[in-house]
């Protein structure tokens, strides 16, 4: 399939479901990202303790890619690498071509302020901004942010601006979130277990609005779950356990998030 790339090493297990069928994808299938044998390892006394090892994978532009793995497995450490909150201890990693591993510590905040975007489980809102103060906040972080009430109208609370955040509901406060990751109109949208503290339908209504992010405005969604029930919408689904890369799975055909349940 064209510009797929494959990573070269055998410790992946590629699977690629209705091969043929990508060919009708509208999707920009540009590589955004690639793992080069990427390591994180912290020293415990005198032994060493990878919370990832050797990682080789590599993420499509307009992705929706689910990271799924049991609790200590190495899933967020794998987002904080993707985000450049934390740096890797070996290895390559390539955001649109360049390499993050060889950035100052200026040029990862850069790269985090203009390209990616995180939501997290328990929202992270500051308590005493509203919502529309707090999306506003991203402009003084990034020049060309969108405007506050579009990023909530975007996410259906423009009607919800001024409430605090303990005047909304869970669900409202995680879309609340998400229109202050959107405002910075990243390329990356990160996520960790973003629906972890929402019941079932909230829960859908946020991995919908995450869906159609990928799907019609083309940025690419990285989720972390420990829900398998996720892997079922996504385009990719990657699996980690023991800090290793199990498996990378491409799906062509994958459900829509209101079709899936937990
Ligand atoms: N700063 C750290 N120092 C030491 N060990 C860490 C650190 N951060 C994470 N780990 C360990 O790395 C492993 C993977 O952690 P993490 O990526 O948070 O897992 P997950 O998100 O899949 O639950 C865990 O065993 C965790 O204890
Ligand atoms: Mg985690």
């Amino acid at each position: 399939m064209f510009g797929k790339k494959k990573p070269e090493k055998t410790n992946l297990e590629i699977i690629d479901l209705n091969e043929d069928s990508a060919l009708s994808s509208d999707k920009d299938p540009k590589v955004l990202i690639e793992f080069k044998d990427v390591c994180k390892k912290y020293s415990q006394g005198e032994h060493d303790f990878y919370a990832l090892k050797d990682a080789n994978l590599t993420i499509n532009e307009g992705e929706m890619v689910v990271i799924l793995g049991p609790s200590g497995a190495g899933k967020s450490t794998l987002l904080n690498l993707l985000g450049g909150m934390d740096s890797a201890s070996s290895g390559h990693i390539m955001f649109d071509g360049e390499d993050l591993t060889t950035y100052s510590d200026n040029q990862l905040t850069k790269y985090r302020a203009q390209n990616v975007g995180v939501v997290f489980q328990f929202y992270n809102l500051i308590p005493t901004l509203t919502a529309y103060e707090n999306v506003a906040l991203m402009k003084d972080i990034k020049d060309d942010t969108a405007d506050p009430l579009e990023a909530l109208a975007s996410v259906g609370l423009a009607d919800h601006a001024h409430q605090f955040p303990s005047q909304m509901s869970g669900g409202e406060q995680q879309r609340t979130s998400i229109a202050r990751a959107l405002a910075k109109n990243p390329r990356l949208l990160l996520c960790d277990e973003p629906t972890g503290a929402l019941d079932t339908d909230t829960g859908k209504e946020v991995l919908k609005l995450l869906q159609d992010m990928s799907r019609e405005k083309n940025r690419t969604v990285v989720m972390v779950t420990h829900n398998s029930f996720f892997a079922d919408i996504a385009d990719t689904v990657i699996r980690v356990k023991n800090g290793g890369i199990q498996s990378v799975v491409h799906n062509d055909t994958p459900k829509d998030a209101s079709e899936v349940s937990w």
